[in-house]
């Protein structure tokens, strides 16, 4: 399927949904039980059903997740895919993310990203110019193609945008029905506002969304006939500038999950939800903002 996308002003353009991998080959580490041919014929199923953009990260098993990526997309035509990486925050000094961002690409086996973000916001003693300056560098050589960052505050964002002479693009942060920081927070308003497009990572909560699943959840499954998972994405790439991505290895969950598209939920149901949906929590149980 085609995949819908949304646009910035400035012309911007990313894919609504991807396919995360963190836990693809590992966690923190690589696993070398890991079941690698599993994760590499998951993403080429994903790319076969019309997925293009494929989120990684350096940290994701020590580098591994971006091997192994790099092993599934290379039969693929490189420039129809849409490929993001990420900068870990021990690497935010100017030297650091020019060298993390060369090794990335060397394990993807490409020779540029579609989209680089600071993964984590920066250590003390490491300035957010530094960091950014750097970005700009690498957009500069052709490495990376548009910069955005991760888990920041509207503060944050904005502090690095007056550093980078490139458009901030894109923000990754946690957003699902339950977990609500990044909107209580405003950083979702601010990307509305600003023209920045929000990436909402751990859409389904790593699944646990869907175990017990609430009345309201369920019955807008039933008003538009579509699982509580579908509910769960297109609740977030229904609301403005935000698209999403899972990771999954369950062709049948990708099938699902993209069955998120393609279709809007009414706004009345957006609000619902967002107000309705039980047990919402403040703070991110993975990346909080509040440092
Ligand atoms: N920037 C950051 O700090 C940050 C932090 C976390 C994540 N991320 C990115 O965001 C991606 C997504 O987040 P996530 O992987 O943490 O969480 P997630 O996508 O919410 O959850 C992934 C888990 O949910 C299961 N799943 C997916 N679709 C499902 C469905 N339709 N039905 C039932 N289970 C389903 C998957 O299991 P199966 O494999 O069995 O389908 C997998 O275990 C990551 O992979 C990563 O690329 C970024």
């Amino acid at each position: 399927m085609q995949i819908p996308t949304k646009k910035l002003k400035n012309g911007f353009e990313m894919p609504v949904y991807g396919l995360g991998t963190w836990q693809m080959g590992g966690r923190k580490e690589h696993d070398p039980n890991n079941d690698d041919e599993a994760d590499i014929q998951a993403i080429k199923a994903a790319i076969e059903l019309g997925v293009t953009h494929l989120d990684t990260a350096e940290i994701y098993a020590n580098g591994y997740s971006e091997i192994l990526l790099g092993r599934a997309i290379k039969d693929y035509d490189r420039s129809k895919l849409f490929l993001v990486s990420k900068v870990s925050d021990e690497h935010l000094r100017f030297d650091d993310v020019i060298t993390a961002a060369k090794q990335s690409l060397k394990r993807l086996e490409t020779n540029y990203l579609d989209l680089y973000l600071t993964h984590r916001p920066n250590p003390p003693g490491v300035s957010i110019k530094e960091t950014m300056r750097a970005m700009d560098t690498l957009v500069d050589e052709g490495l990376v193609k548009n910069i955005g960052i991760c888990n920041y505050t509207a503060e944050e964002i904005e502090e690095a945008q007056s550093y980078a002479k490139n458009k901030i693009v894109a923000a990754q942060l946690h957003l699902n029905l339950k977990y609500r920081e990044a909107e209580r927070r405003d950083v979702l308003k601010y990307c509305q506002a600003n023209d920045i497009l929000f990436i909402a990572w751990r859409p389904v909560q790593k699944g646990i969304l869907l175990n017990n699943i609430p009345e309201i959840l369920q019955r807008m499954a039933e008003k538009y006939s579509k699982t509580p998972a579908q509910i769960a994405l297109n609740w977030l790439i229904s609301q403005d500038n935000v698209v999403t991505l899972s990771k999954t290895r369950n062709v049948a969950h990708l099938k699902e999950n993209l069955g998120a598209l393609g279709w809007q939920m009414q706004k009345e149901d957006i609000e619902q939800l967002r107000n309705g949906f039980p047990d919402q929590e403040a703070v991110s149980d993975a990346v909080p903002l509040n440092r």
